[in-house]
C-alpha cells in the first residue's frame, strides 16, 4: 500500500514560497492509494465519495491533477484504477492535496514497476501540486514523500533535523474553510505593495527558522515554543490568521503548551500547539472547546 505523509509547518509558512526557509514535519496521519488493472482510467477517494477520470481540460482540478499524475507514465500502459483514502482533513493547512498526490503516484510506481527514491517522487509530484496551488514552494509535496523532522528552502536539497527528543503536537482544526491559494496570492499582492515591509517580515521568520532548528537539536521545547508564538505574531500581521485561530492558540497558551500558531495557508484551516505529554490532554480539549476538532500526533520520534 502506498502512502503519502500529512505534514505540518513548525514554522516558515508562506515566507518559504518567497525563497526562505520552513521548518515543516510529517505526521502519521496522511493518504493511503492503492492501484490495479482495470478497464478505465479512474480515481477513487474515499471517504468522500469522489470518483474522476482523467481529462487535462476539465474544470475539477482533480481530474486535471490525474491526468497529470498518467502523463507520467506514456499511452502504452494499461488503465487502472487508483483506490485512495484520505485521513486528514483537506483545506485545512495540513498538506492534503500534496499527500494524496504523492501516494497516487507511489501506487503508480508500485503497479507499474518504476523504483524511484521519495524525494524524486516528491519532485515530481510537485506538477500535481501545482494544479491545486497555483505557485506552491514545494515543501508540502516534498515533506508527503520523505517524512520526518526537516528544513526545506526551495530550489535547495532537503536538510533532515535531528530532533533531541520527540515532541507532542496538538493539532487543531477550526473548521473554517481555507485556500491556500488566495492567501499565497494575498502574501504576494502584499509583497507588490510594500516590498520592504513584507520583506523584513519574511527575513525576521527566516531567523525564527534557523533558531527553531537549533532549539530542536537541543531538545529546548519552551524556547521553540516561544518561536512558533512569535511566528504567529508575524503571520497575523499578514492578516493571514482569523479571529477563532487565535483563540484557540490563545486556549492552547492558557492550558499549558509552549506556544501555538497557525499553521499552512492559514486564512482558517487548522493551528498547532506544542505540549509536554503531561499537559496533551488538557490542551486537545481546550482547543477542541474553541474549534470544530483537536488530535494529538508525535513527531520527530
Ligand atoms: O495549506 P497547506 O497545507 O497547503 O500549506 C501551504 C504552505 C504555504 O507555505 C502557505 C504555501 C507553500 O506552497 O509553501
Amino acid at each position: 500500500m502506498a502512502f503519502g505523509h500529512g505534514k505540518v509547518i513548525l514554522l516558515g509558512e508562506h515566507s518559504v514560497v518567497h525563497g526562505r526557509p520552513a521548518l515543516a514535519c510529517a505526521i502519521g496521519r496522511g493518504v493511503r492509494a492503492d492501484a490495479r488493472l482495470a478497464n478505465e482510467d479512474r480515481l477513487e477517494i474515499s471517504p468522500w465519495n469522489v470518483s474522476v477520470v482523467p481529462d487535462p481540460d476539465a474544470a475539477e482540478p482533480l481530474s486535471r491533477a490525474f491526468a497529470v499524475a498518467l502523463a507520467e507514465y506514456g499511452t502504452s500502459r494499461p488503465p487502472v484504477i487508483v483506490e485512495a483514502e484520505v485521513g486528514i482533513p483537506g483545506g485545512s493547512g495540513l498538506g492534503c492535496s500534496a499527500a494524496l498526490g504523492v501516494a497516487v503516484l507511489a501506487a503508480l510506481d508500485e503497479r507499474f514497476g518504476r523504483n524511484r527514491s521519495p524525494v524524486a517522487r516528491g519532485e515530481a509530484s510537485l506538477a500535481w501540486e501545482r494544479v491545486f496551488h497555483g505557485n506552491p514552494s514545494g515543501v508540502d509535496n516534498t515533506m508527503a514523500a520523505v517524512g520526518g523532522v526537516a528544513l526545506y528552502r526551495k530550489g535547495a536539497p532537503l536538510e533532515a533535523v535531528q530532533v533531541a527528543r520527540p515532541f507532542t503536537l496538538v493539532i487543531g482544526d477550526s473548521g473554517e474553510p481555507a485556500s491556500t491559494k488566495s492567501m499565497v496570492e494575498s502574501v504576494a499582492r502584499q509583497l507588490r505593495h510594500a516590498p520592504e515591509k513584507v520583506g523584513r517580515i519574511f527575513d525576521a521568520i527566516a531567523a525564527l527558522v534557523q533558531n527553531g532548528r537549533l532549539a530542536l537539536e537541543a531538545g529546548d521545547l519552551a524556547g521553540f515554543g516561544k518561536l512558533m508564538d512569535l511566528n504567529d505574531a508575524l503571520l497575523s500581521s499578514l492578516m493571514l490568521s482569523t479571529e477563532r485561530l487565535e483563540s484557540m492558540c490563545r486556549a492552547a497558551r492558557e492550558a499549558g503548551a509552549h506556544g501555538a500558531k497557525l499553521t499552512g495557508g492559514g486564512g482558517g484551516g487548522c493551528m498547532i500547539a506544542l505540549v509536554e505529554p503531561s499537559t496533551a490532554d488538557r490542551v486537545l480539549s481546550a482547543v477542541a472547546g474553541e474549534g470544530r476538532d483537536a488530535f494529538v500526533v508525535e513527531a520527530g520520534a
